[in-house]
């Protein structure tokens, strides 16, 4: 059996950084409320008009097969993690595949939100652990900013999304003492609507209703977060399953050497880090300069702390995620 790893990482993140105070001037909002409940200091929105969830993750992508020294004709597969597609339908998997010019690889599209980068690493993972494939692209990209509610009205959730893509080329081990340990994944569907965007989707409405009463203001076109009950479920849940990895593995928190959480709340992560007992140095997060970017939020980080040499050969590497489903999930990985 062959085993997984990450042989190449990049991000990319638009221009136009959005501060609190730039939010301050278009709702009722501020820096101070902003930074104490989240840590988000600035976020960054894409100009309309120029790039898309799609083209955010193509640039990417270009970068982390770029580093994994291959040519794009040698990616098998396509996963692509979003909540915030260009089209309905189809996905942004096979648009990357235009995209990059990618011979007729497979593409699959993962509808997990915030844990959507662990499912997609999970797919990939398990595609190359069975031998089907040697070098799958992964690709978590949100473009938020364009379906917010930029009024006091959706002060709560709009004020802590960002836009961005992060990508990972996971390729073929032979050596199965490195790269991807192991994949834990959960989900709770009896909370799917306490973190959820309703419409348009056909359970809402019938399609010739759209037609006739489409109606943007309806605030089910906008996401809903049950904040603090969100919050509750995140802290225990994302314990249990950073725990549930380690276990698997014969490990102990004393093992890891960097945690690299999604970006939800500064919180959140400053929970986890007290309760893991981590310094500082070993849990990484950006949320302050990126806002949570839901999918993207962990590969842009990871690729962030790569760059910055806080990942190295030998290293524990824990990823977790949770959010919306709800659903949660942690991936273990000897770099
Ligand atoms: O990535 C997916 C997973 N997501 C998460 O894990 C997020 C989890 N939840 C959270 O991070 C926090 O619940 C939030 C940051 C979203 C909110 O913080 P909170 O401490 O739970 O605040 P709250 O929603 O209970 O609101 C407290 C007050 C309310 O006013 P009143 O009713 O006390 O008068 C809100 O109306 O803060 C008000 N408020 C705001 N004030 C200024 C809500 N949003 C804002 C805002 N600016 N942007």
């Amino acid at each position: 059996m062959y085993n997984s790893k990450i042989t190449g990482l990049g991000y990319f993140v638009p221009e136009n950084v959005v501060t609190n105070d730039d939010l301050a001037k278009i709702m009722d909002t501020n820096d101070e409320w902003i930074q104490e409940r989240t840590g988000i200091k600035e976020r960054r929105h894409v100009v309309k008009g120029t790039d898309t969830t799609t083209t955010m993750g193509v640039k990417a992508a270009r970068i982390a097969i770029e580093r994994a020294g291959i040519d794009k004709d040698d990616i098998d597969f396509i996963v692509f993690a979003t909540l915030s597609p260009d089209y309905y339908f189809p996905g942004p998997g096979v648009l990357v595949q235009r995209d990059l010019g990618i011979k007729t690889v497979g593409a699959l599209d993962v509808r997990n939100q915030c844990s959507g980068f662990i499912y997609a690493l999970s797919v990939a993972d398990q595609y190359i652990k069975s031998g089907m494939y040697k070098n799958v692209l992964v690709i978590g990209s949100e473009l938020h900013s364009h379906g917010l509610d930029m009024t006091t009205r959706g002060r709560g959730v709009s004020v802590i999304f960002g836009d961005g893509a992060g990508a990972a080329v996971l390729s073929r081990e032979e050596d199965n003492s490195k790269g991807v340990l192991s994949t834990h994944l959960h989900s709770e569907g009896q909370h799917a609507e306490e973190l959820s965007l309703i419409a348009p989707g056909m359970g809402k409405r019938w399609v010739t209703d759209i037609i006739e009463d489409d109606d943007p203001n309806d605030e089910s076109y906008f996401p809903y977060m049950n904040g603090q009950f969100v919050f509750k479920n995140a802290v225990v849940r994302f314990s249990e399953v950073i725990m549930e990895g380690l276990k698997t593995n014969g490990l102990t928190p004393e093992d890891i050497d960097m945690l690299v959480p999604h970006q939800a709340n500064l919180r959140i992560s400053q929970f986890i880090q007290k309760k893991f007992k981590l310094s500082d140095d070993q849990v990484y997060n950006n949320i302050m300069k990126y806002g949570n970017t839901t999918a993207a939020s962990i590969p842009i980080a990871l690729t962030e702390a790569w760059e910055k040499g806080k990942v190295k050969e030998g290293d524990l590497l824990v990823l977790a995620a949770f959010g919306s489903g709800f659903t949660w999930g942690s991936v273990i990985i000897k770099w």
